[in-house]
Formats: structure tokens, sequence, C-alpha cells
């Protein structure tokens, strides 16, 4: 781990789609030097929503200076990313006589930035966009990437475009207004980069995970800019995803099942889900002779001394039994050729990609898993 500088940047060097991530304190306060370079009116359209805009949104107006700066304000939550938030959203765009040469600033969490990216993509075939992430979720994982897009009823995220953004500017300050429990579900992303890739990092997180999570900025940085330079390095190696940057979607084939059963509501957030559903890929890991048995444990252990959900029996209500589970995985973006993709490891930090995984093992894991819940 690197120290902590001042602003730590990373840059995502795409050739011609190339981009910095700004990661520091106060980077709202100074929002308008960084963005007025991109300008070519001193203008902007910012869409937010309704947590964040009466918490921040005058700070941004006030860090944008002389930048004329509109504002639209969504409502909060993940039934946000649909079509008739999106449509609204692009209409209001349209409305506010954004051009091909202007920025628009998605100011939010994951879901704002999702939706906000994508109606970029389509405006005008293609405006120009800037993330200023929220959520520690959003920080380190959806602001930076490129991935854009909405939920459908057949899914999650099935609808959207890869576009990337112009700048991220990640203010670890904005955050201080974050709930704890959307914090969590934000460090379960974070936990996700040791696991897949970083071993020497998953050791640090358990470390300085709990002190990180009480509030110290110094390390709540360097956490941000490690996992946005890891996301970043697979990102230049794979912008859409034909190989390597499927590692990213460790624990997401269970998560985005489990998030389908739970109706994307508040019984399970979606850093929640990634979570457990890394904590399953490594027990499936396990179970498939890939790793020892006592590497799911490590993880579930670090998972539950941060007071994080781990196991399906800490998702609140009822479930679908495992054929239901196995029928909301074979809906993910993952399947390919009617088989399922797994994320699964040999060990910490050495994750790989898998179509080679029996179904009745998924099956008796999952089923395994939900016995316990009443057990
Ligand atoms: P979110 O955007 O719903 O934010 C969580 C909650 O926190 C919301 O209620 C929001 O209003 C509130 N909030 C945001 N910032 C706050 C702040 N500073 N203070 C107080 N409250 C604040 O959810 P999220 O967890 O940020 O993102 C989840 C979404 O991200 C999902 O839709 C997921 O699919 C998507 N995602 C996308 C990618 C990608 O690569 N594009 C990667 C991971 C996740
Ligand atoms: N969050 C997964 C990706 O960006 O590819």
């Amino acid at each position: 781990m690197t120290g902590t500088a001042a602003v730590d940047t990373v840059h995502v060097d795409l050739g011609s789609r190339a981009y910095d991530v700004r990661i520091g304190r106060g980077l709202i306060a100074r929002a308008g030097d960084k963005i007025a370079p991109l300008l070519r009116r001193r203008r902007v359209t910012v869409v937010t929503d309704a947590t964040v805009g009466p918490l921040h949104l005058d700070a941004l107006r006030q860090g944008l200076g002389g930048i004329e700066m509109t504002a639209l304000t969504l409502p909060a939550g993940e039934a946000t990313k649909g079509w008739p938030e999106f449509t609204r959203t692009v209409e209001w765009l349209l409305a506010e006589k954004v051009e091909r040469k202007d920025i628009v600033i998605a100011f939010g969490g994951g879901v704002i930035g999702d939706l906000v990216g994508f109606a970029a993509a389509v405006l005008r075939r293609g405006v120009r966009f800037v993330q200023i992430p929220t959520t520690l979720l959003a920080q380190v994982d959806s602001s930076v990437g490129g991935k854009t897009g909405i939920n459908s009823t057949h899914g999650k995220n099935l609808i959207g475009a890869f576009h990337q953004p112009s700048l991220v500017l990640a203010d670890i300050d904005v955050m201080d207004t974050l709930p704890a429990r959307d914090f969590l579900a934000g460090y379960g992303e974070v936990v996700k980069y040791g696991l897949l890739g970083d071993a020497t990092f998953f050791d640090w997180l358990e470390v300085n995970g709990p002190t990180l999570a009480r509030g110290d900025k110094a390390l709540r940085q360097q956490a941000v800019s490690h996992s946005v330079s890891m996301k970043a390095r697979i990102v230049e190696r794979d912008e859409t995803e034909e190989g390597d940057r499927a590692l990213l979607n460790l624990g997401h084939t269970f998560c985005h099942a489990l998030e389908s059963a739970t109706g994307y509501s508040d019984r399970l957030l979606h850093g929640e889900g990634v979570a457990i559903g890394c904590a399953l890929a490594f027990e499936l890991s396990a179970r498939l002779g890939l790793l020892s048995q006592e590497t799911p444990g490590r993880v579930r252990a670090h998972l539950r001394a941060m007071g994080m959900k781990t196991d399906l029996s800490d998702i609140p209500g009822d479930l679908p039994d495992a054929d239901a589970l196995m029928s909301l995985m074979a809906q993910d973006k993952k399947v390919q050729d009617g088989r399922l993709r797994f994320i699964l490891a040999r060990d910490i930090g050495e994750a790989f990609v898998t179509d080679d995984v029996p179904p009745d093992l998924v099956k008796a894991l999952l089923t395994e898993a939900l016995s316990l819940r009443h057990g």
C-alpha cells in the first residue's frame, strides 16, 4: 500500500477515452477547478438523488464557482434505475438544451452514476459526463470503467452501454454522511479486490478494515485509491469484458440472483449481495478442491468482523428455493451458450473465470446455505 498524498490520481489509460480519477478530501469544494478545463461553455447539468441533493448539492454549487449549474433530483434507491426515471432524465437533459460538447454530472451513488452515464451515452448519440461518486461502492467500483445502464423486469443491468466518464472526483469527505449500512455494503466491493487479485491488500484490510469503517480518512483514501487502481488496470486490459474484466464479477452471479429474489429492495443492498456472493464463491471453490477448507472460513471471518452480511441467513424474509435461485442465475449477463460463468479462486488473490462448474454442486451449496436459515 502506498502512502496517502493530498490527492491521489489514478489515470485510466484507454487511448482516446482516457481519464483521471482524483481521490482525496475536499474535492467537491474544488470541483470547479477540476471540471472547468473540460468545458466549452461555463455551464453544467447535474443529476442527483433525493438523499444526496439536500445534503451536498449546495456544496457542489459553491465548489463549481462561476460555472452555471442546473440540477435534477431523482428519487433515491435502486428502483430509480429503470425506464421511467431514465426517460425523465433524458427528456430533462434535452429540455435543458444540453449540447454534444457539454458536460453532465452524475452526483450520487451507483444508481445515479449508472443511470446518468447511460443517459449521457444515448443523448445526442453521446455526450461527455463526469462522475462525482458519493458512496464507497460508487467510488471504488461503479464510477470507474464505463459500465452504465438500468435494470429491466427481466433482470439487473440488462439495458446499458459502455460509456467512459471524462473525469471522476471521489471526495472522501462526502462519505461522512453515508449511513453505516451503505458504507459497509460498499466495503463488500473493496474486499472483492483483495479476494480477486491481491492477497496483500486482503491482509491489509483484515488489519485496517475496522478502523477505516469507523471513519479514519487516511485509511479510507488508501483503500479507495488502491481499489480504483486495481480496477483501472483491469479495465485497461479488457474494457468491454471479453476476458479479464469478468474477474470484477467475483460474487456477482450469486449476488444478482439474490438481488432479484429480494426484489432489488432494502432487504439486500448490492454490496451486501456481493459480500455474500464472494463468501459463496470461495465456499464453492473449496468444494471443487481448488483451495483449502480454511480459506472460505477466513473470508467469512473478516466479513463477520466488519459486521457485514455474510450468509443467506443474514437476509431478512423468505427466499426462493435453490432451483428458483438457479433459474435467476441463468438470467445473468454472464451466461454464455446456456452455461453459467463463475468466478472462482485458487487462493485469496487468485481468482479466475470458468464455466466448468457442475450445476448439481451449485444447487447442493445453495440448498445447504438455505437450510441454515431455518436451522
Ligand atoms: P445507491 O446509489 O442507491 O446509494 C445508496 C444509498 O445511499 C442511496 O439511498 C443514496 O441516496 C444514499 N447516498 C449516496 N451517497 C450518500 C451520501 N454521501 N450520504 C448519505 N447518503 C448517501 O447505491 P450504491 O450502493 O452506491 O450503488 C449500487 C448500484 O451500483 C447498483 O445499481 C449496482 O448495480 C451499481 N453498480 C454498478 C457498477 C458499474 O460498474 N457500473 C459496479 C457496481 C455496482
Ligand atoms: N463492476 C464490474 C465491472 O465494472 O466490470
